[in-house]
C-alpha cells in the first residue's frame, strides 16, 4: 500500500498488441469499474519487450526494468489475457517470463493477481487463464480463485463506447476487485508482521 492511506495500486497490462484489441477494451472498461480506493496503472510497456534471452540477464533492455519496476511498485496485478490455440498469447508469455526473474525473488512474488480475458468464440479465455494459474505457481503469486471473468463472443459484449453490456460481467468485475484488496490489505499486514 503506497503512502497516502489504504488506496491499493493495480498494475494492469492486456496481453495482446492489436489496434482494436478487444482485452484492452475489457482492461480500460474493468478500470473505469474499480472501486475508489483502488488506482489502476494501465501500462504500455508490453510492444517494448523483447523475446526472452537468459543470455540477456544481467545486462537486460531497459523495457524490462521499467517493467520489474512498475510491478514492484504496485500492490496487486491485473492481466487481461486473450487465447491462442487454447493458450496464453506468445507475447504475453514473453512478458511474464522476463519477471519470474530473479528466480525465488521475482516482482510477481506474494503478488496479488486477478484475471480477465475476452475472446470471440464460445469458450472465452478459461484455457488461457488455467495456464497463467499454473504459470503463476512458479512465482508464488497468490491468484484470485473466483469469480472468473470470461468474456466471450466479445464482439457482442461492448457497446460503441466501451461499456460492457452485460450487467453480469460488470458484477464480477467488481467483485474480482473486492477480492483483489482485500489479498492486497492481507498481504501488507503480513509485511508488517514480519518487519516487526
Ligand atoms: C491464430 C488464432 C488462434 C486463436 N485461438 C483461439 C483460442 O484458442 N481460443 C479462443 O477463445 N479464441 C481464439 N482466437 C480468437 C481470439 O480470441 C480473437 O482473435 C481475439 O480477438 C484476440 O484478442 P484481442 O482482440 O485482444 O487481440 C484465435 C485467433 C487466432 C488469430
Amino acid at each position: 500500500m503506497n503512502g497516502t492511506g489504504d488506496r491499493v495500486r493495480v498494475w494492469a497490462i492486456a496481453g495482446s498488441l492489436r489496434t482494436d484489441s478487444w482485452n484492452q477494451k475489457l482492461l480500460v472498461a474493468a478500470a473505469a469499474l474499480a472501486p475508489e480506493d483502488v488506482d489502476v496503472h494501465i501500462s504500455d510497456v508490453l510492444p517494448q519487450i523483447p523475446l526472452f534471452n537468459e543470455d540477456l540477464i544481467g545486462n537486460e533492455p531497459a523495457a524490462v526494468g521499467r517493467l520489474r519496476a512498475e510491478v514492484q511498485a504496485a500492490d496487486a496485478v491485473l492481466i487481461v489475457t486473450p487465447e491462442y490455440n487454447g493458450m496464453v498469447p506468445g507475447v504475453l508469455k514473453n512478458l511474464l517470463d522476463w519477471i519470474t526473474f530473479p528466480l525465488f525473488a521475482c516482482a510477481m512474488m506474494d503478488k496479488p493477481v486477478s484475471l480477465m480475458g475476452a475472446s470471440t468464440g464460445k469458450l472465452a479465455t478459461a484455457r488461457a487463464q488455467s495456464g497463467l494459474r499454473q504459470l503463476f505457481v512458479y512465482n508464488r503469486a497468490l491468484v484470485v480463485p473466483s469469480p472468473e471473468v470470461l468474456v466471450n463472443f466479445a464482439h457482442e459484449a461492448f457497446d460503441s463506447k466501451g461499456q460492457l453490456i452485460d450487467p453480469m460481467y460488470r458484477d464480477r468485475i467488481a467483485h474480482q476487485f473486492a477480492y483483489l484488496k482485500k489479498y492486497a490489505r492481507l498481504n501488507t499486514m503480513d509485511e508488517v508482521a514480519l518487519n516487526s
